[in-house]
């Protein structure tokens, strides 16, 4: 027999949610309050623990991939139907906040713990999922665990990925316990059923509107590229000007163009960031020979994203042309923008309704694993306030109040769509 939604009264326990999101941001390679935890980093390694722990404090059953996603499930009443899910992931940028991701997979622990304490009994399975390196710090690229389950990277690609110190996603994964081939990440066809991701915002529209949820229509779409230049060194008093071949004016050239091309895209949506930019040798006294650089170019539309992207092709070569610089322009990923599902937006609208909470449907322009869970399953996201909209930074803030909102939400839409 399951219950049914409608009548289900279920209460978040907002002050141990709140506990535990602070015991995991001491988990962290910085001291408080800065979190950082990058992926399969010693700290990294001691969250995956926590969330182990709190994934079994909450009665769920553990599984974990070849690539360290860990699913944590709560089987149903007929558990061979396709599962509904959740989650988010806890790796956190260098000098991050506490609740970026933390609040989709903690949250979700205790809306699937709150369900169970009202003694909701689920039809389809109900599984959290936490993803590996959401975040792109490592290997320069986002949402790694999500794409190798959809199936949206090649087994081969990602097999090749190294980090800044020449380490292999081979070797550090299996290092950090995680065996078995990368293959096997892969979803089988319909394994959700339907799949809502609760985040923090990241933005200042829910918290200056003073709407406590949001939900997710459509997420832009990522873009990055990897910039190699390379010039001529030497001495910074002895080589002349006109004989230069500096790698970092090249460099600072193709930053700015990057700056330009996304403000005169033609749409508010374009955004350009050169996050990376490292120099070699990195002395005072000496013209840098060498620059690289990492390019972040969003959009919800993939028209504007491509104008601007060659835009700032064509400035790079000049730029590289007239300074006597060699450039390599790589790709690291370019996905389109995902749209989120109705059926399963709707019934989170009509849960927020029934909750006296106001609800916005919302454009999220940071990306999320549920980029690539919408393209194998219906997805949504629920997204809450967050102070400033700040995020990717140590004052990232949002309040325990809104945090049960979004679990509250999040319990009784994965209910309804359970049964
Ligand atoms: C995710 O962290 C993003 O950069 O959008
Ligand atoms: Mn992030
Ligand atoms: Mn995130």
């Amino acid at each position: 027999m399951t219950t049914p939604p409608g009548d289900l009264k279920i209460t978040i326990d907002s002050a141990g949610l709140q506990r535990r999101i602070d015991e995991l941001a001491l988990i962290s390679e910085a001291p408080a309050p800065v979190v950082t935890r990058v992926l399969f980093s010693e700290a990294d390694q001691r969250g995956r623990q926590y969330v182990r722990n709190a994934a079994r404090e909450a009665g769920l059953a553990l599984r974990e991939d070849a690539v360290g996603n860990l699913f944590a499930r709560w089987a149903g009443s007929e558990p061979g139907l396709p599962a509904v899910g959740s989650g988010s992931h806890t790796d956190a940028i260098p000098n991050a906040g506490k609740f970026d991701g933390v609040v989709g997979v903690l949250g979700a622990f205790e809306a699937l713990a709150a369900l169970r304490r009202a003694g909701f009994k689920p039809r389809r399975s109900l599984e959290v999922v936490m993803f590996t390196s959401e975040e792109p710090t490592r290997f320069g690229l986002g949402c790694l665990g999500s794409r190798l389950m959809a199936g949206t990277i090649s087994v081969e690609k990602a097999s090749s990925l190294r980090d800044a110190e020449g380490r292999s996603l081979e070797e550090l994964r299996a290092a950090a316990g995680c065996n078995g081939p990368l293959e096997s990440v892969r979803l089988p066809e319909g394994y959700y059923h339907s799949f809502i991701e609760l985040h923090i915002e990241q933005g200042p529209i829910l918290e200056q509107r003073g709407i406590p949820i949001g939900i997710v229509e459509h997420i832009a779409g990522p873009s990055s590229y990897r910039v190699t230049l390379k010039g001529e060194g030497g001495h910074a008093g002895a080589v002349l000007m006109p004989v230069r071949h500096d790698a970092l004016a090249a460099g600072a050239e193709i930053a700015l163009a990057v700056e330009l091309a996304a403000k005169s895209s033609g749409s508010p949506d374009t955004v350009g960031t050169v996050g990376v930019f490292r120099i070699e040798p990195g002395a005072v006294n000496s013209v840098p020979f060498r620059a690289y650089l990492e390019i972040d170019l969003r959009d919800s539309r993939l028209d504007t994203r491509a104008k601007a992207l060659s835009e700032i092709r064509s400035a790079a070569n000049q730029a590289c042309a007239s300074r006597g610089v060699t450039l390599e322009f790589e790709e690291i990923n370019a996905d389109p923008p995902a749209a989120g599902d109705q059926k399963t937006i709707e019934i989170a609208e009509r849960v927020c309704a029934q909750l006296g909470l106001k609800s916005l449907r919302m454009v999220s322009r940071a990306y999320h694993d549920s980029l690539f869970m919408a393209r194998v399953s219906p997805t949504t996201m629920i997204f809450i306030p967050c102070r400033n909209g700040w995020s990717h930074r140590p004052e990232e803030y949002s309040s325990p109040g809104n945090i049960a909102s979004g679990a509250e939400v999040l319990a009784h839409t994965m209910a309804r769509l359970s049964t």
